[in-house]
């Protein structure tokens, strides 16, 4: 399996800041993504378009979306749809991100509609999952997982092909604040979600991509990518910066 290095810009960049990033990585890359990789940049809305028409300039990457509602169409003031997503040219979209469960209140039984929803539509979907500090350190770590997984993947249709769904594990108490797991702690995190995977989808939780999300940076990037059960990494802050960002894929 390639390995999957994704960004998540969150809402930073304009449209004209997101391409001229793009351009930059696209130079520093020669125009296509090293051998064994595939490259995912999750992208602000109002970037999308003109981000992916750019991306087309480096082989082996897509951008995706950072949410989406679970409809086609229909009176859903403020919100996106599948359809309108790959109408801008993007090939992925997130669920599940903490930002989302978290600050804007998103129920794991949300996140499997969108999830289903958005793989119905034919956009791939990278699942974000993750226990908070106190729910690690009450012992809830497992359950934790257990709960987002089964029910971010509850409907998933049996015919999903394993390429189209990826899952990102990012402890909460990771993001953004510089402290990353120790790689133990990945090893038996990853672990656990690997088997969950495997108790929910059968044999295709093996070809299913499992990244690591939370503090990754050039500096940690290649030891984490040698982990066991780690294919790929989720990158928010590190990866704003093209030249950042592209020492992480060439990790
Ligand atoms: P940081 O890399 O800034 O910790 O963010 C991780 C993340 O949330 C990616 O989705």
């Amino acid at each position: 399996m390639k390995k999957l290095m994704a960004a998540n810009w969150k809402m930073y960049k304009t449209g004209a800041e997101a391409v001229a990033t793009v351009n930059e990585m696209a130079a520093m890359l020669n125009g296509t993504a090293p051998e064994g990789r595939e490259i995912a940049v999750f992208v602000p809305f109002t970037a999308l378009e003109a981000a992916s028409a750019a991306m087309k300039s480096i082989s082996g990457a897509s951008t995706g979306a950072e949410n989406l509602y679970p409809a086609s169409e229909g009176a859903f003031t403020g919100e996106i749809s599948p359809v309108m997503i790959k109408a801008c040219g993007a090939a992925w979209v997130l669920t599940g991100h903490s930002e989302r469960r978290h600050i804007l209140g998103e129920s794991d039984e949300f996140v499997g509609q969108k999830t289903a929803f958005a793989l119905q539509s034919g956009l791939r979907v990278m699942l974000c999952i993750g226990e908070t500090l106190e729910e690690r350190e009450s012992g809830l770590l497992r359950n934790v997982l257990e709960r987002q997984l089964k029910l971010g993947l509850k409907d998933v249709p049996a015919e999903t092909p394993a390429e189209a769904l990826a899952i990102a594990y990012e402890p909460v108490w990771a993001i953004g604040t510089g402290k990353t797991a120790t790689n133990d702690d990945i090893v038996e995190t990853h672990a656990i979600c690997r088997e969950l995977m495997r108790e929910i989808m059968g044999a295709k939780a093996d070809e299913t991509p499992l990244l690591y999300g939370g503090s990754v940076k050039p500096a940690n990037a290649g030891s984490i990518l040698t982990l066991d059960n780690v294919d790929g990494v989720l990158v928010g802050g590190a990866s704003l910066k093209a030249e950042s960002f592209t020492q992480i894929i060439n990790a």
